[in-house]
């Protein structure tokens, strides 16, 4: 059986233009990402990394090149483009940005009443899941200045799963985190790959959560290895 590809990059490109100069940060990369996979990106700081991992999540747009998300080209800079990354793609940044006014449990459920604020109920049982799946169920009335870096991540994680994405970005989900911590959100990572079949894309110093990972990927210069 084939495996369906939900995302393509072609000839990516990404340059950061100052006063004086001309980054290329990503040089002409192709990648293709199988439904269900499991990919680590790994590589030096300032490799291009995080660039990558916007550009795959639509947050920025490519210099040049072209992004298929299930076959379908995207343009970044199209109006159309949040529907598809609030449908398609959570993300889990290396700050939490949590929101503080807000307890871990309204947290988890706002990117979902935005699009649908009459399904307030369903969002909030779902919310609850979600909390207790990152083991956080008795957190749920806290707001972010009462949890630990541990927890505060947690819930970032349960946040990006809510709208049900088919691709899980993370960038350094557990670089500020002890090892005890981070072993157990490499487990609920591993869980949403194996039975949700999530796909997920991370980037990641630790060797832990690359062995997991199905694929990794070096990116040296802006080129995958
Ligand atoms: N907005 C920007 N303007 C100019 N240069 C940038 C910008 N963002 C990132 N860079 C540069 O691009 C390079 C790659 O950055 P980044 O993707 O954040 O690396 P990594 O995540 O691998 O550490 C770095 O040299 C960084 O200084
Ligand atoms: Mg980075």
């Amino acid at each position: 059986m084939t495996k369906k590809i939900i995302l393509e990059l072609k000839n990516i490109s990404k340059n950061y233009s100052t006063k004086n100069e001309t980054l290329e940060i990503i040089k002409n990369l192709n990648l293709q990402v199988e439904e269900g996979d499991f990919i680590s990106i790994l590589g030096q700081s300032g490799s291009g990394k995080t660039t990558l991992l916007n550009l795959i999540g639509l947050l920025d747009s490519p210099t040049s090149g072209d992004i298929f998300i299930n076959g379908e080209k995207i343009s970044v800079n199209s109006s159309s483009v949040d529907l598809i990354r609030n449908k398609m793609i959570g993300f889990v940044f290396q700050f939490h940005y949590l929101l503080p006014e807000f307890t871990a449990l309204e947290n988890v459920m706002i990117p979902a009443l935005t699009q649908d604020f009459s399904k307030k109920k369903e969002i909030e049982i779902k919310a609850l899941e979600l909390l207790n799946d990152v083991g956080l169920s008795h957190r749920a009335n806290h707001k972010p200045n009462e949890l630990s870096g541990g927890e505060k991540q947690r819930v970032a994680i349960a946040r990006a799963l809510i709208n049900n994405p088919k691709i899980l970005l993370l960038d350094e989900p557990t670089g500020n985190l002890d090892n005890e911590t981070s072993e157990k959100i490499f487990n609920i990572f591993k869980q949403i790959n194996d039975k949700k079949r999530q796909t997920i894309i991370t980037v990641t110093h630790s060797r832990e959560l690359s062995e997991i990972s199905h694929k990794k990927l070096f990116l040296k210069k802006g080129i995958i290895l």
